[in-house]
């Protein structure tokens, strides 16, 4: 019996040492996944699994820290949902690691390698993720781009997004501020300075638990190596939105690329030009990562939630709370605090479209805004290429422009999507 759990450990340590070949930097200390001291003991020393794999007497035991994935798609309530993880005490949030990758690769990639670059990218996505969730924050300064020098960059993407990377020992000055009322982003990237990825591990290592937001995976198979590796507990909320309303939001957030939507806005009239495919993809990639969540996979047992952003702007406590529950972990002060400050309707509330990545005081509200800001024409257009999706999230269409305009009629049925006792 012990013998051939012994050997269940040489092939786990064995598969662990090749499965990742790009680990790098921090790692390269070590002399591998079941020797190296500092990390058994210290850098892992909270997570018991990796006691267990490293000591000589072998016990499964839980492991307390979570690895929470928040997975959505651009423009569908990520930033808010987000906070709702990032105003944790005990959570390293990271916003959208991803971005420095797929930079890194666009400017390498040719269009002949598509295919190629695909997978590769999402490898290296995965890379990146599984390095995150065990504090290697050095592995970032593969993608970050001036290369950091000494560890240090001052082209975090959204660094200010992470109240982690505000705070002490990462931004000594955050102290103060950090305790007052003021959003991280209007004083961090001041205070702050270049930030310095050693600190920021240290940190990710003395808080209990990691929490990474993805906008750029483009379904949960995609992640499902992750979802399968012994050294994650791996929690994936799934947040999805009417893609009418990620649309508009698009539309406003990146008014640049969707200049040719603009005018059939204005005008009512489809430009030849639209390009419809990118909104298609986000459907598509949509109803494919919920079905398969649905029909609830051996290897997603118990990891994946499906939120629906409306259902968390019409009601946040709710459904904040049934996150928090469904990743095991108490819903802090904080957390309960940051919701009743930012969830109200109250007076001038800032518009989404004030600021691009803005999360917004009323939820409700700007859960609802497209349906004034999209031209009914765009509207059937979305519906049409989308009807399979919003039929699966229960989102429902409209047949008129007075069906569209009136806010008093629902367009989100009353749905649960909880996670069934498995
Ligand atoms: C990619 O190229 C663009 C345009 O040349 C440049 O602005 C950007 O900084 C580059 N990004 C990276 C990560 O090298
Ligand atoms: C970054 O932080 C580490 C750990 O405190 C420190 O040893 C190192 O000198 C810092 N790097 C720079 C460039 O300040
Ligand atoms: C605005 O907030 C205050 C205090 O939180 C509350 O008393 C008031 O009723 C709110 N007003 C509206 C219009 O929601
Ligand atoms: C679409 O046009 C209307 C005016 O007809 C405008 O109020 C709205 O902001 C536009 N929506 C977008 C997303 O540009
Ligand atoms: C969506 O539209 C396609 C093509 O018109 C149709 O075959 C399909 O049944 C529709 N799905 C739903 C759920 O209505
Ligand atoms: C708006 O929708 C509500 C609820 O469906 C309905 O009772 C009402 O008649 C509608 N108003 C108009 C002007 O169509």
């Amino acid at each position: 019996m012990e013998c051939s759990w012994k050997t269940v450990l040489l092939l786990v340590c064995a598969s662990l040492g090749v499965q990742y070949t790009a680990i790098r930097t921090l790692r390269d200390s070590l002399s591998g996944p079941c020797q190296g001291t500092y990390r058994c003991q210290t850098r892992h020393h909270r997570d018991s699994r990796w006691r267990a794999l490293c000591d000589d007497s072998w016990m499964p035991v839980e492991s307390p820290r979570k690895h929470i994935l928040l997975f959505a798609t651009t423009r569908s309530g990520s930033s808010f949902t987000g906070q709702l993880l990032n105003q944790h005490p005990g959570i390293f949030y990271v916003f959208e690691p991803l971005y420095h990758v797929q930079q890194a690769f666009t400017n390498s990639s040719s269009r002949l390698r598509r295919t190629l670059d695909r997978r590769a990218l999402l490898g290296a996505y995965r890379d990146l993720l599984l390095n995150l969730y065990t504090c290697d924050l050095h592995f970032m300064e593969n993608y970050i781009r001036p290369e950091p020098r000494d560890h240090v960059t001052s082209s975090y993407f959204r660094r200010s997004s992470s109240h982690a990377l505000c705070s002490p020992p990462v931004c000594s000055e955050g102290g103060d501020v950090a305790a007052s009322d003021l959003p991280d982003e209007t004083w961090c990237p001041k205070k702050c300075g270049a930030l310095n990825l050693t600190l920021a591990s240290m940190s990710c290592l003395s808080r209990e638990h990691v929490a990474i937001k993805t906008v750029r995976v483009p379904e949960v198979g995609d992640l499902r190596t992750l979802t399968e590796d012994p050294r994650l507990d791996l929690k994936i909320i799934h947040l999805v939105r009417d893609p009418r309303a990620v649309l508009a939001s698009r539309m406003m957030a990146f008014s640049d690329q969707f200049r040719a939507w603009k005018i059939w806005n204005a005008t009512g009239r489809q430009p030849r030009y639209v390009d419809l495919t990118q909104i298609t993809s986000t459907c598509k990639d949509m109803a494919a990562s919920a079905e398969t969540g649905l029909q609830r996979p051996a290897w997603l047992r118990g990891r994946y939630l499906l939120v629906r952003y409306e259902d968390l702007a019409f009601n946040p406590k709710d459904k904040a709370t049934e996150i928090y529950r469904f990743v095991g972990l108490e819903m802090e002060d904080r957390v309960r605090l940051w919701i009743a400050k930012n969830t109200n309707s109250n007076g001038s509330s800032p518009s989404e479209w004030n600021y691009r990545y803005s999360t917004t005081r009323d939820s409700r509200a700007t859960a609802e805004s497209w349906r004034l800001r999209l031209g009914f024409d765009i509207v059937r257009t979305v519906q049409n290429l989308c009807n399979d999706t919003l039929a699966l999230l229960g989102y429902k269409q409209v047949h008129s422009a007075a069906e569209l305009r009136n806010l008093s009629h629902s367009l989100v049925e009353h749905r649960t999507f909880q996670p069934v006792t498995w």
